[in-house]
Order: C-alpha cells, then sequence, then structure tokens
C-alpha cells in the first residue's frame, strides 16, 4: 500500500547569472508522503516541473557530501532532510544555496574556498625521512591512537559547516570548522613529524577567530563535532607555545581571573588579552563602556569559598596533565 501524500509548498532560490542581476524564489508544490528526502523532491521538481532548476548531487545516502544546502535556514543534507519534519515545523519549505560561497547558479556554489582552506592545513602525513613508513605493509596504531581521532575520520566533506560558520562570514582568513577539524587529525596522528609546527603555524592563522558558538557541530550531518576539536587544538597550541596570541592570552587570562577571584577582573582581562601598548587601541570603547558600566574601574573582591572554584581548577588541570 503506498504511502498517504500531502502538498508540499517549496520556495526555491534561483539566480542564474547569465540572465538575472538579482536572486528570486520560485513557488513550487508537489503531493509527496512526508518521508520523501528533499533531494527526491527537487529531482521531481525538475523532472516534471522545471527542468531548468540546478544542485549537485551524487549518492543520495548521505555519503558523498554533494547535496548540502540551506533548508530552512540552516545547512543541511538534502537526501537525508524528510519533507514531513520540515513541513510540521515551518509549514512550508525554503530551499537556498549554502552560505559562504559564492553561487553560481540556483543551489550550485562555488567551493573553491572551502577547498582552499582544506589544502592550506595540507592535509597529508609529513613523516620524518629518518623513519620512513615500512613499504609495501601497513603500520599498526593501537586502540588508544586510534580513539584519540575522535569523530574526524567520518568527514565526508560537505562543507555545511563552513556555510553555518560565523567566523568565516566575518572574515574570511579564518579556515573553517572542517579544515580545522582535519588539521586536528594529523595534529593527534602518532605518524605525523609535523604536529608541533603545525599547532604553531595554526595559532596567527586563524585559530582563535573561532567564536566558540557551535554552530558548525548542530550542522554536521555526520557528527564529526568540529568546535571540539577546535577547542583540543587551542588548548594543544597553548601547551606547544604558550598564550602568544591575543585570543590565547584571552584564554589564560579569563582562567587566571577565576582562580584568583571566582569572578572576572575586567580591566585586568582587557590588559592580559591587549599588553600595556594595545590597550590604547581599545580607549575608545573602554570609555563607552566605563560611561555605562563605572563599577568596571574597580577591582572586584573575591567571591566567599573562591578556593572551591580554585578546587574545580586543580582538578580540570590535573585531568589534562594525565590525557
Ligand atoms: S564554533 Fe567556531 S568554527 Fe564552529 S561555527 Fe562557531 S565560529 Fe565557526
Ligand atoms: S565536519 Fe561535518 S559538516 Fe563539516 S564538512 Fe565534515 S561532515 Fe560536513
Ligand atoms: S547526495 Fe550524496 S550526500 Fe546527499
Amino acid at each position: 500500500m503506498s504511502e498517504p501524500t500531502v502538498p508540499v509548498s517549496f520556495e526555491v532560490y534561483r539566480f542564474d547569472p547569465a540572465t538575472d542581476t538579482q536572486p528570486r524564489y520560485q513557488r513550487y508544490t508537489l503531493d509527496l508522503s512526508p518521508h520523501t528526502p528533499v533531494l527526491t523532491a527537487l529531482l521531481r521538481i525538475r523532472a516534471e516541473l522545471d527542468p531548468s532548476l540546478s544542485l549537485r548531487y551524487s549518492c543520495r545516502s548521505a555519503i558523498c557530501g554533494s547535496c548540502a544546502m540551506q533548508i530552512n535556514s540552516k545547512s543541511r543534507l538534502a537526501c537525508e532532510t524528510h519533507v514531513g519534519p520540515e513541513m510540521e515545523r515551518h509549514g512550508r519549505i525554503v530551499v537556498e544555496p549554502m552560505r559562504n560561497q559564492p553561487v553560481l547558479r540556483d543551489l550550485v556554489v562555488d567551493q573553491a574556498p572551502f577547498w582552499r582552506e582544506y589544502n592550506g592545513i595540507e592535509p597529508h602525513l609529513k613523516l620524518d625521512p629518518a623513519h620512513p613508513m615500512p613499504e609495501g605493509r601497513p603500520t599498526s596504531m593501537s586502540p588508544e591512537e586510534v580513539e584519540r581521532f575522535k569523530e574526524t575520520p567520518r568527514c565526508i566533506a560537505c562543507a555545511a559547516c563552513y556555510s553555518a560558520c560565523p567566523a568565516v562570514e566575518a572574515d574570511s582568513s579564518f579556515p573553517g570548522p572542517m579544515a580545522l577539524a582535519k588539521l586536528y587529525r594529523f595534529v593527534v596522528d602518532p605518524r605525523d613529524q609535523a604536529h608541533q609546527d603545525r599547532l604553531v603555524r595554526i595559532q596567527p592563522n586563524g585559530l582563535w577567530l573561532c567564536l566558540r558558538c557551535h554552530l558548525c557541530t548542530e550542522a554536521c550531518p555526520k557528527d564529526v563535532r568540529p568546535s571540539e576539536r577546535i577547542r583540543d587544538l587551542k588548548e594543544m597550541a597553548i601547551q606547544v607555545q604558550g598564550a602568544t596570541e591575543r585570543g590565547s592570552r584571552h584564554a589564560v587570562g579569563f582562567k587566571d581571573n577565576l582562580v584568583d577571584r571566582g569572578v572576572l577582573n575586567e580591566m585586568k582581562l582587557v590588559r592580559q588579552t591587549y599588553g600595556m601598548v594595545g590597550m590604547l587601541s581599545q580607549v575608545g570603547q573602554g570609555l563607552k563602556i566605563m560611561r555605562k558600566k563605572r563599577e568596571i574601574m574597580h577591582k572586584p573582591r573575591a567571591i566567599q569559598n573562591v578556593e572551591e572554584v580554585q578546587k574545580i581548577y586543580e582538578a580540570l588541570d590535573t585531568k589534562e596533565a594525565s590525557r
């Protein structure tokens, strides 16, 4: 028995640079069962209603990473997003191309920026020439060593995380969540001899631009959890090189403040982050904040039972050291 169908309304982003000066949204309606993937619906629109619609796809089973797009404003794989739940939540399905990459036509984007960042982290093993891998036979790794990769080998390079990332949107020099998760994968690979160099190079090259919003982790269809691996990279970079960047100085200063008094001393944190000279560039902003919040000038008193906060940090530091 065939599943009952319901009318499903689509608003699809259309843009053809050969003929359009502005993008527009085109409306289509199809009768579909709730389990129909959005990709299947788009292919039916193209076959039955409008052969001019452009989109990218291949496997139709959430493995090739080709069909990522914005579905009701979320970066998703069209082949694993079903129309029923989208209609229940939004009453219609708005389909748009991925963000942070230029649109070539309709739902097809130019992925060059995404792949450029991926290439930039040198996604291959760097071996010590004195210790080459044995030729013709595989090298072995212990289960504990494999465990350190976490979920990073699951990545299918769909770019949903890149599309969702506000740091990419704000600063095109940010490598993006997928490239950083991939970098993590090589940093923890026991066969790679460049892990220290990789960490030192990524510190001034965008690592600290991550806003810790976790939107990449939310968008990832394979649960790679890029934001957590970026956090790990930050911790490892500080261990290797100390707090040498503004972002790392801010992170370390934040912790120092909490360990000291259990509360932020904001003036001290600004000094720790920017240094005495760098603080001069913040004078305008500082005056504005001080006008609204005079108490910022005073050194805060330690909270009651601050030693409990100190114990938490001691326990965290001990756990970190034993990893
Ligand atoms: S956590 Fe960082 S990398 Fe992930 S989306 Fe937010 S800013 Fe981008
Ligand atoms: S990390 Fe996840 S969202 Fe990002 S490219 Fe890989 S699979 Fe796609
Ligand atoms: S078509 Fe391959 S992941 Fe969707």
